[in-house]
């Protein structure tokens, strides 16, 4: 015979027992159900009208990040399929951005990076339709190092952007005397010769923005984008710079007949359009001051491209000059195109001084 203290020790064992194994047998019927239920709820939508059905395609068609993904839906045709415009705020934008030119960076990690880009440096975004074509202009001389981190910072932003765009790199061939605003009316000309592009963003190479709500793309008014240069402290040097980045529909460009051509050297050109901007009843937008914040790769200045002597006298006279100097009167050569994954780059001959 067991003693009392046995028999209760025994007796507390088993009831643990059976508690441990209702537990068990709760929580494999109440996953089993869970499960079932998910089923079932699956099988009801399936079995919706077609109009619903479609629907729920179509909603598939406009959230998704990439199309190649999606399920094959045979009943739902191209046009129902289209896709909205997309939208005035795009939603994967950071805002604020850490911009620093000390980590190495090589065009092969940048190219590794942004993948869905075309040869050219060509993006759509596969969401929505961008609502703006825009086609990137950078002058450019014997920046490689400078071009890296621009096309490193600026490709994801521009994808988050949402903008239907192409980089441009417009190269002066030789050494002689750099001509930027010449550049830029050569970037203009050979960037409509590859697409119908409604919108101008002329960027200098050094200048990357801090804040991916400053968008790259064209307002009502011309655009001035680098307001906050670290350079200038993040202020405005003076009230009519317009140098740095600045954004202009086809309209708005070939209404000051785009940009002047015979401004040699550093210096003038930028002050030359603002010029022609005010003088066609235009004025400036721009984002404010927090947005607008960019910084400047330090760099020594450029050989062959000393401050322009010319330049007070030319900004002077801008409203006589401008209708017979701009893009009606523009001529160069092409020496060579370059097609990269990450840009195109035009080389080209714009003559001497
Ligand atoms: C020049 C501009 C330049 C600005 C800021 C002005 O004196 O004319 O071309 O962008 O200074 O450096």
């Amino acid at each position: 015979m067991r003693d009392a203290p046995g028999n209760f020790n025994l007796l507390h064992r088993t009831c643990s027992l059976v508690v441990l194994l209702c537990f068990l047998h709760i929580s494999v019927t109440v996953i089993y159900y869970m499960r079932n239920s998910d089923l079932r709820q699956t099988f009801v939508q399936n079995q919706q009208s077609p109009q619903i059905h479609r629907k729920l395609a179509e909603q598939r068609v406009t959230t998704e990040e990439s199309p190649q993904r999606l399920p094959s839906v045979s009943n739902v045709t191209e046009t129902e399929r289209k896709l909205e415009t997309c939208p005035d705020n795009p939603p994967r934008l950071v805002g604020p951005l850490r911009v620093e030119f000390s980590d190495p960076v090589t065009l092969d990690l940048v190219r590794s990076e942004n993948q869905a880009l075309q040869p050219g440096g060509r993006f759509k975004p596969t969401e929505c339709i961008a609502q703006q074509k825009v086609a990137i202009i950078i002058p450019f001389r014997h920046r490689d190092e400078h071009l890296k981190y621009w096309l490193y910072y600026l490709h994801p932003i521009l994808q988050r952007q949402q903008l239907d765009y192409g980089i441009y790199v417009i190269n002066q061939d030789g050494e002689d005397t750099f001509n930027r605003a010449k550049l830029l009316n050569i970037g203009y000309a050979e960037a409509l010769k590859e697409y119908d592009y409604d919108c101008f963003v002329f960027s200098d190479v050094d200048l990357i923005p801090m804040d991916d709500r400053n968008f790259y793309k064209c307002y009502n008014q011309p655009r001035h984008l680098s307001v906050s240069m670290d350079k200038f402290g993040f202020r405005l040097p003076y009230a009519q710079y317009f140098g740095g980045v600045s954004s202009l529909s086809k309209e708005q460009y070939l209404k000051i007949n785009g940009f002047p051509n015979n401004y040699w050297g550093w210096g003038g050109e930028d002050d030359d359009i603002f010029n022609r901007v005010s003088s066609k009843g235009m004025s400036i937008s721009r984002p404010d001051g927090v947005i607008g914040r960019c910084r400047m790769i330090r760099h020594d200045r450029d050989k062959q491209n000393d401050p322009n002597p010319q330049r007070f006298d030319r900004i002077a006279h801008t409203r006589e000059t401008m209708a017979s100097d701009g893009i009606s009167s523009l001529t160069y050569n092409v020496v060579n195109i370059e097609k990269d994954q990450l840009f195109t780059k035009i080389t080209v001959d714009v003559g001497k001084p």
